[in-house]
């Protein structure tokens, strides 16, 4: 049995005030949760703060980007080794939004992947496929194509590492979820890779997430999949009512 895993996404949003708000609220409303691994992903200003607010919780916390080389003459980035000194341990790599807005190749991606092993942060890669994409019939080469370039050279041991959110572009902020069996047989063709990729054994034991318009009401439906480890939530994540319900029903 693969323990689920419900991970909010903050994205650009919040102020000090809110962020501490939300991440305190969130650690007291869950806080009799032991069955369920709980992640959030506040913008980069507010890690720091998730160090003392988040320190007695059973929530981890994450950036939304890093860059891949350890020091340098990168303005505006951030290394691996400056989110771990700020206590991250999972970091979010070729979310949709970098993908599309930022022109994050599954390339770059692969290197954000492996400098995140290399330091000891847990990478929740994002794959998904647009509606262009979905319609054309190309889906599943889209996402077989961000599979083997994102995952080229990790070894099975590395790979053990990574977590793995599925989140079809369409269904992403716009209301519109993935039908739990539509989502469903994305998630098993994935398992059905690494299984042909890796091993049966990793394929069993990999953790794959659903991401897209995730809330109270959709989550049970959702996760009740038999390929269905849990969520990538963006919008719901960012009230602890709504959030902290979808931990709950993800059980
Ligand atoms: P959404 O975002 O839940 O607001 O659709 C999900 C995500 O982008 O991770």
């Amino acid at each position: 049995m693969r323990r689920k895993i419900i991970a909010g996404n903050w994205k650009m949003h919040l102020l000090t005030d809110s962020a501490i708000d939300l991440a305190k609220s969130l650690a007291e409303s869950i806080k009799d949760v032991d069955d369920v691994d709980i992640a959030i992903f506040p913008p980069a200003p507010y890690l720091i703060l998730m160090k003392e607010v988040l320190k007695d919780s059973n929530i981890k916390y994450g950036a939304q980007n890093m860059h891949f080389a350890e020091k340098g003459a990168y303005t505006g980035e951030l290394s691996p080794g400056m989110l771990k000194d700020i206590g991250c341990k999972l970091i979010l790599v070729g979310h949709s939004e970098r993908r599309k807005i930022f022109k994050e190749s599954n390339e770059l991606i692969n290197s954000k992947l492996i400098a995140a092993i290399n330091n000891h942060l847990t990478p929740y890669l994002c794959i998904g496929e647009t509606l262009e994409e979905r319609e054309s019939g190309k889906l599943f080469e889209v996402i077989e194509e961000q599979l083997t370039i994102g995952l080229k050279s990790i070894s099975e041991d590395d790979f053990n590492k990574i977590v793995i959110a599925y989140e079809p572009v369409w269904a992403i902020g716009t209301g519109k979820t993935a039908t739990p069996e539509i989502a469903q047989e994305m998630h098993l063709f994935i398992r059905n890779w690494i299984k042909k990729n890796y091993s049966e054994n990793t394929s069993e034991k990999m953790r794959i997430l659903y991401g897209g318009s995730m809330k109270p009401e959709n989550v049970k439906s959702l996760v009740s999949q038999p390929d269905i480890d849990g969520g990538l939530v963006g919008g719901a994540s960012l009230k602890s009512e709504s959030f902290s319900q979808i931990i709950r029903f993800s059980r």
